[in-house]
């Protein structure tokens, strides 16, 4: 009892304890571990008199140098909207056109409007609004709805087929899955669609014949007696060779049979009138630099 028993190898004590003949250590703490403990108590105490610290009760310890983060915090997001009603309120008074010429202005719609694009558009018309099928590319100049910037607005307030009360309305009816038109009168007018934007392919002179009668008859109420589309009723032009649904026979078949009735939500109750500006703007905006 008392003796400290010394290990013979490293002239350490030992604690004691054994374990099937393996006696542990009494080492020293080495001694970065002291420092890094000395050091960074100083550290503590030193933070503790400067900064906010200890809760007491109803208040805290506030610190000698009076730092309050929450007022950081507000006051910077005070001057982010302060900075960001400064551009938002001239894109509500100014017109389009005084906008698109404001180049400042401009870089702030390409910024939010592509944060806003990408959040609720980009997933049916793809990130670079080139639309897939089913899904119009925005940036080719071709608009089923208009392309001045009231109607782009308008198409993104109100939305196509939505349960908007303004919605606009698509209805491209089929014409073989109700009977509407027999077989050869289908074909036949498939074949004179295909043709209008792919001359000389192939199919014969009296089935277009009968293929242009047909369309007379049934298709240009809509489409226009020279098939080049009617924004009023979002038909698209069917010479043009763009195609929202694609235009090789077999696709032209399968929208003529069976109808088509593209679906656009209405963003009305879900972006501000500013956002939705901000959006015709940028749509506009990157059309402008595409091919
Ligand atoms: C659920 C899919 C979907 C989402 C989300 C969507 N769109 Fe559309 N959008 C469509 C479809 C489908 C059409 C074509 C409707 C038709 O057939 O007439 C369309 C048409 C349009 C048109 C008219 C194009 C033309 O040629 O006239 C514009 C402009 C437009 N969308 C902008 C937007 C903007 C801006 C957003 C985001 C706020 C958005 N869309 C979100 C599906 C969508
Ligand atoms: C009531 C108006 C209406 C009539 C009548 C009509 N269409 Fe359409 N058509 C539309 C609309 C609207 C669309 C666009 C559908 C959409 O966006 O979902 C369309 C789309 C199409 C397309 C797809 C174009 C593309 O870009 O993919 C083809 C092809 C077409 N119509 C052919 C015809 C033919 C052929 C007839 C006659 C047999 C016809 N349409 C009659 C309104 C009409």
């Amino acid at each position: 009892m008392g003796v400290i028993e010394r290990d013979p190898h490293t002239g350490h004590g030992t604690t004691g304890h054994e374990w099937n003949g393996i006696k542990e250590l009494n080492t020293r703490v080495p001694w970065p571990v002291w420092t890094f403990l000395i050091l960074t108590f100083g550290f503590s105490v030193v933070w503790w008199i400067l900064m906010p610290a200890w809760p007491l009760g109803t208040t805290y310890s506030k610190g000698l140098l009076g730092v309050d983060v929450r007022q950081v915090v507000s006051a910077s997001l005070k001057s982010a909207a302060e900075e960001r009603a400064a551009w938002t309120s001239q894109i509500d008074q100014k017109d389009y056109a005084a906008i698109q010429a404001d180049d400042a202005l401009m870089k702030d719609v390409r910024a939010t409007g592509h944060a806003l694009f990408g959040d609720n558009c980009a997933a049916c018309h793809g990130l670079a609004a080139r639309g897939g099928p089913g899904f119009p590319n925005l940036t080719d100049h071709d608009w089923l709805w208009g392309g001045t910037p009231e109607a782009i607005s308008e198409t993104i307030r109100v939305g196509v087929n939505s349960e908007d009360p303004d919605s606009r309305v698509s209805q491209m009816p089929p014409w073989g899955s109700n009977g509407a038109l027999d077989r050869p009168s289908l074909l036949a007018v498939v074949s004179y669609v295909h043709s209008l934007s792919h001359p000389g392919a192939g199919a014969d002179a009296a089935q277009l014949a009968a293929g242009k009668e047909v369309f007379a008859k049934n298709c240009a109420a809509c489409h226009g007696p020279e098939a080049k589309g009617n924004p009023e009723v979002g038909a698209p032009d069917l010479t043009d060779d763009t195609w929202l649904y694609g235009g090789d026979l077999q696709s032209i078949y399968t929208t003529v049979y069976g109808g088509r009735e593209g679906h656009m939500p209405t963003w009305q109750a879900r972006l501000s009138d500013t956002e939705r500006k901000i959006l015709t703007l940028y749509v506009l905006d990157i059309g402008k630099s595409a091919p």
